[in-house]
């Protein structure tokens, strides 16, 4: 299948590292123009310039998702630099730590609320009437298995990624009429630094067994399902949640 995005600008938060990273990588390597926008700019800027290292284009831009004048800037550094926005993949996120409701640190919860619920709906809310003004495309929220399922420590974890796809609904029932197909994706454990940054060997080895591909995924195969929601391949689907969770939920 061939999924080009020719002419085309799309940010991707969260693209220093990660699905997000590959997901940067795969958009360009398919023509896009990525806008590679993280609160780790050093990062952003590496992925940057392996893109054009590889004959891609890519911009780098720093943003703290849980800002909204700084998610608003993101979206003005896109359109000045490109002159119009096609997409964006709302996929910034944290784990937060682990620990039951009754002990959870109240500032922890605020903080993975304020990155991985509100920095979602902030993505969406300054890019979506920049995309309106290109005359449609698309978004993907990058929420997680854990948007449907809970997962014992991951209070704020869980909560927010559940919120991500209420607020992916709402996104898509108000802005088809003018072209815009909001949809979530649903990764099982994948491997990139958080999970492996987080989890010790023993740890991984039990949450394999949990998939029925008996492994964790990768980002790469988390990220063509992203590109494929966003791709005019993808002109019926929206408003929905996407599993690529290697038969995770499907016990
Ligand atoms: P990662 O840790 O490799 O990448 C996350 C990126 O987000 C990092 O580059 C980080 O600097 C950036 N970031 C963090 N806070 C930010 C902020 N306030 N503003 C802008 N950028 C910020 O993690 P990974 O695994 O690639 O995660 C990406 C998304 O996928 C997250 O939303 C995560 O919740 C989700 N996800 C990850 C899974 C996994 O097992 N790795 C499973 C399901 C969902």
């Amino acid at each position: 299948m061939d999924l080009r995005f020719d002419g085309k600008t799309i940010i991707v938060t969260g693209g220093g590292s990660g699905i997000g990273a590959a997901t940067a990588h795969e958009l360009a390597d398919s023509g896009a123009t990525v806008i590679v926008a993280d609160v780790n700019a050093a990062h952003a800027e590496a992925v940057a310039a392996d893109i054009a290292a590889r004959g891609g284009k890519a911009h780098a831009v720093a943003v703290d998702v849980a800002r909204p004048e700084s998610v608003q800037a993101m979206v003005a550094f896109a359109v000045d630099r490109t002159g119009a926005l096609h997409g964006i993949v709302n996929n910034a996120g944290i784990g937060g730590p682990i620990a039951p409701t009754a002990s959870y640190d109240p500032e922890a919860w605020q903080k993975v609320i304020d990155i991985n619920l509100s920095g979602v709906f902030y993505g969406m809310r300054y890019a979506i009437p920049e995309i309106e003004k290109a005359g449609g495309g698309a978004v993907v929220n990058v929420a997680s298995i854990l948007g449907s399922v809970g997962f014992a420590g991951s209070v704020a974890y869980v909560s927010a990624k559940h919120g991500v796809l209420g607020a992916t609904r709402n996104a898509a029932l108000e802005h088809a009429a003018a072209g815009v197909r909001v949809n979530a994706v649903g990764p099982g454990f994948i491997l990139t630094p958080m999970v492996s940054g987080a989890l010790d060997e023993a740890t991984l080895k039990f949450l394999e067994g949990k998939h029925a591909l008996n492994r964790i995924g990768r980002p790469e195969e988390v990220a063509a399902l992203i590109v494929f929601l966003l791709s005019d391949r993808a002109s019926f689907i929206t408003g929905s949640y996407h599993l690529v969770d290697g038969g995770y939920t499907a016990q």
